[in-house]
């Protein structure tokens, strides 16, 4: 695969094989080439926890319990603007219209669109979990640098057959996230990440989302 390929076929995948198993060798090789992500004054402000098994399960339970009982929790940082406006607003729910529309749900159907959203708790069955946070002394440089980080985890992980979905999901319930990781009080929660082998067949993973032309978003200044 090269480095276009990579980054051109990466989609977030939402239903994972369960019973494949990801290896420690093969995370603990993904994360070391994402390790090679730039940061300023090479600092690497990343902190990542991996969960399988019972550790995993366990934040499964709580967070989806929270979930369900109707808890919305509260992030420790606004991942989205506080006021939405056009275009944002329009690509955000052009996305979300566009993928339950392919999963038949219709969007004032409560019930269907609780059973579908849980399942980011459930890890989209994947048999690995991530969990991304930084020191809460860092400042925004350090989370342009996460982003990078993140990435060459979604693009390493591909290189070996795997796929991601990335999770802010997780963020709300990040007082139940972070002592099950035994986390410091000093961190903070980025987001979550499920990781493992695409179902093959599932409808969901077959949800493309569109982007815009790179003249859409830049501006080339010639004279
Ligand atoms: C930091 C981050 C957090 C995300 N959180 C979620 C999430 O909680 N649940 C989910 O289903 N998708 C989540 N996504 C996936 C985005 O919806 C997805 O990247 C976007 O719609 C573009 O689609 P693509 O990844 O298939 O290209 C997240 C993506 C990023 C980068």
């Amino acid at each position: 695969m090269n480095v276009s390929e990579a980054i051109a076929g990466r989609q977030s995948i939402r239903a994972f094989d369960s019973d494949r198993e990801v290896t420690s060798e093969v995370i603990t090789s993904i994360l070391t080439t994402a390790g090679r992500a730039p940061s300023g004054s090479n600092i690497q402000p990343w902190h990542v926890y991996v969960v399988t098994g019972a550790a995993k399960n366990r934040i499964s339970d709580a967070c989806k319990a929270r979930y369900l009982s109707g808890d919305e929790g509260e992030s420790e940082y606004h991942y989205y603007p506080q006021a939405w406006r056009q275009p944002y607003i329009g690509r955000r729910r052009q996305t979300g219209f566009g993928l339950y529309g392919l999963l038949g749900i219709d969007k004032a159907d409560t019930a269907a669109v609780q059973g579908y959203r849980v399942t980011n708790y459930e890890f989209f069955g994947a048999p690995m979990g991530l969990f991304f946070t930084i020191d809460r002394d860092m400042e925004l440089g350090s989370w342009v640098d996460y982003g990078m980080f993140l990435q060459s985890i979604m693009l390493s992980a591909r290189g070996a057959g795997l796929e991601t979905c990335a999770q802010a999901a997780f963020c709300p319930y990040f007082d139940s996230v972070m002592p099950l990781l035994r986390a410091p009080d000093e961190q903070m929660l980025i987001c979550g990440m499920s990781l493992g082998y695409p179902q093959r067949g599932a409808v969901i993973n077959s949800y493309r989302t569109e982007r815009l032309d790179a003249e859409a978003f830049t501006t080339f200044l010639r004279d």
